[in-house]
């Protein structure tokens, strides 16, 4: 393996931070190779807030499913999904009258709009942690911060055409992070990765995926029967989920009306 590879497979979230700043050359470093990131059209459809504000971070804990260690991180980088700067720019060129004049159709952005600018902001998110994680930060996303769209909306003044895709906390690891945690078990690659044609999962292979997997995790299967009800519970059919699912449909409405 070679150094970036290294990087890559000891990766694991960070979800506790020293209380130290992060450096002005490590945060520079980080921006520098976020911006790098691969960008549809080269367009960067995205945007980037770095919540600086500790009474912010703070609310931030209560509005992305009551997750301390937010508040914590000396490090909090909002990706925006952002086609707003664009359709600005459009608005100022005139771009509207140019497709009267030429008989073209002009549209606002819509769903797959949204979906290129989130591919932009998570791929640009991406790039920022490995880049941190090569300089010794560590780093976690709170996909928490697609819910409570209206209440991020007013924080962070967003206008209607940027959508809050990931929130990423960094930071130096606390000593007691720097011990050898295990990393987080993957599906085995058959699971995920498929020649030609897409194929389903049969329930033989969860069960024998899963038999190893959770066969000392009892402790994650509360009153369900099996993993595929006890993940369900925790996730797809939690609280936050229904929250997320609320929020981020407001927010798609918005965007295409
Ligand atoms: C889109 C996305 C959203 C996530 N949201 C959260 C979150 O809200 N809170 C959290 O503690 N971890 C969050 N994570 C981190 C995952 O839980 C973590 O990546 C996963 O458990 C695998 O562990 P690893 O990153 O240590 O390999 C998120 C990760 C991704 C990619």
């Amino acid at each position: 393996m070679n150094e970036t590879l290294r990087i890559i497979d000891n990766r694991k979230s960070l979800r506790g931070y020293d209380s130290k700043e992060i450096t002005l050359e490590h945060k520079k470093l980080i921006l520098h190779s976020t911006f790098r990131a691969p960008t549809a059209g080269n367009m960067m459809m995205y945007s980037i807030i770095e919540v600086a504000d500790q009474k912010m971070k703070d609310k931030l804990v209560k509005t992305c499913d009551n997750q301390p260690f937010i508040a914590k991180a000396p490090l909090v980088l909002l990706f925006l999904a952002d086609m707003q700067r664009w359709y600005d720019l459009f608005e100022y060129s005139g771009v509207q009258e140019l497709c009267k004049e030429r008989n073209l159709a002009y549209d606002t952005p819509k769903e797959s709009d949204l979906m290129l600018a989130s591919c932009d902001a998570l791929i640009a998110a991406q790039n920022a942690v490995i880049a941190a994680e090569s300089l010794g930060i560590g780093s976690c996303y709170i996909g928490d911060i697609m819910e409570n769209i209206e209440i991020h909306r007013e924080m962070f003044d967003l206008p209607k055409w940027v959508f809050p895709i990931a929130l990423l906390c960094f930071g130096y690891p606390l000593r007691e992070d720097r011990e050898d945690r295990e990393r987080t078990p993957r599906f085995s690659e058959h699971f995920v990765y498929f020649k030609n044609k897409y194929k389903r999962v049969k329930i033989e292979e969860f069960e024998a995926e899963f038999a190893d997997r959770f066969k000392d995790r009892k402790d994650l299967f509360n009153d369900a029967q099996n993993i595929g009800q006890a993940m369900f519970l925790r996730k797809t059919g939690s609280d936050f989920a229904a929250e997320m699912r609320r929020s981020v449909k407001v927010a798609i409405d918005d965007w295409i009306e």
